[in-house]
């Protein structure tokens, strides 16, 4: 597929080593005119910049109007920013409301808020492309961290109804969903860095995203184990509760912490 000339707007990729990131510059290297926005704007040669706080609607439409003033019309999003708070030791609800709700808010309406504003104009046009980063713990679970979970389950929810509902007007949705990828995010967490999966690159994570788009296919599988726990939990759900059960008993909190 030509990405030479689109604009591709990414959230989350102030960090030089974080995946969003490592979106853009496969986009740019692609030819594209990239946007970026994260909590403080980042300044990268070929990408406009902006500050934008995916929590805060205003500050969505505010970073759209930029980057669309600046490159022209949005053809690809990419919901990218993401937050983790670990539970305590006291287990699945322990982590506090400030938690819950900023995980809520980054995680969830991080990808509800840019999605409201762009569909009525790509329903207009009858193309865009909506891209939602979940996780593996989206569709399995991230041993020590609920809150990460559950929003990330939620996201996934959010972007197959997404998919559903406008796959008839011509935006293609796709759902970035990896296991450990060598960020910031994991850094030091020694479950990660250990993993018998491995862990993977952001670059990585971006060329299966192209990939994923130039196939249109839903789920993005960086890490293809990924997609065999998934349908393995699919058919034996109890199995898999289990299963993850010993896991959990082998591993500390300390491991896991994110
Ligand atoms: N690293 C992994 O192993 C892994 C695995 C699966 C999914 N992910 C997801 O990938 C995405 C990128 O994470 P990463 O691993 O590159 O970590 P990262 O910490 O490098 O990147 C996350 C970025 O989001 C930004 N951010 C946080 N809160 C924000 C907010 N309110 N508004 C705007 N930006 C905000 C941070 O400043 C940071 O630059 C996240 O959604 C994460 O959940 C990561």
């Amino acid at each position: 597929m030509d990405f030479s000339g689109l604009h591709v707007a990414v959230t989350g990729a102030g960090a030089p080593t974080g995946i969003g990131r490592a979106f853009a510059n496969m986009f740019l290297a692609e030819g594209a005119k990239v946007s970026i926005s994260d909590l403080r704007a980042p300044q990268v040669d070929g990408m406009v910049g902006f500050a934008c706080d995916v929590g805060d609607e205003t500050a969505i439409n505010t970073f759209i109007d930029g980057a669309e003033a600046a490159n022209g019309p949005i053809d690809i999003f990419i919901a990218n920013a993401g937050v983790g708070f670990s539970d305590t030791r006291d287990g699945a609800a322990s982590a506090d409301n400030k938690a819950w709700e900023t995980s809520w808010a980054v995680n969830v309406m991080g990808a509800v808020y840019p999605a409201r504003r762009l569909t009525p104009g790509w329903k207009k046009r009858g193309a865009g492309c909506f891209v939602v980063v979940s996780s593996a713990a989206g569709l399995l679970n991230q041993i020590g961290s609920a809150s990460y979970s559950a929003t990330k389950h939620a996201v996934l929810g959010f972007a197959e109804a997404m998919a559903i509902e406008h796959k008839a007007d011509g935006i293609s949705v796709h759902a970035v969903c990896p296991q450990y990828v060598k960020t910031n995010m994991t850094k030091g967490m020694s479950f990660a860095e250990n993993n018998k999966d491995g862990l993977l690159e952001p670059s990585d994570v971006a060329q299966a995203l192209k990939s994923s788009i130039e196939k249109n296919e839903f789920l993005v599988l960086s890490h293809p184990i990924v997609g065999e726990y998934f349908k393995a939990k699919a058919m034996d759900y109890d199995r898999y509760i289990s299963g993850m059960a010993k896991l959990r008993s082998k591993v500390s909190q300390d491991d896991v912490k994110l």
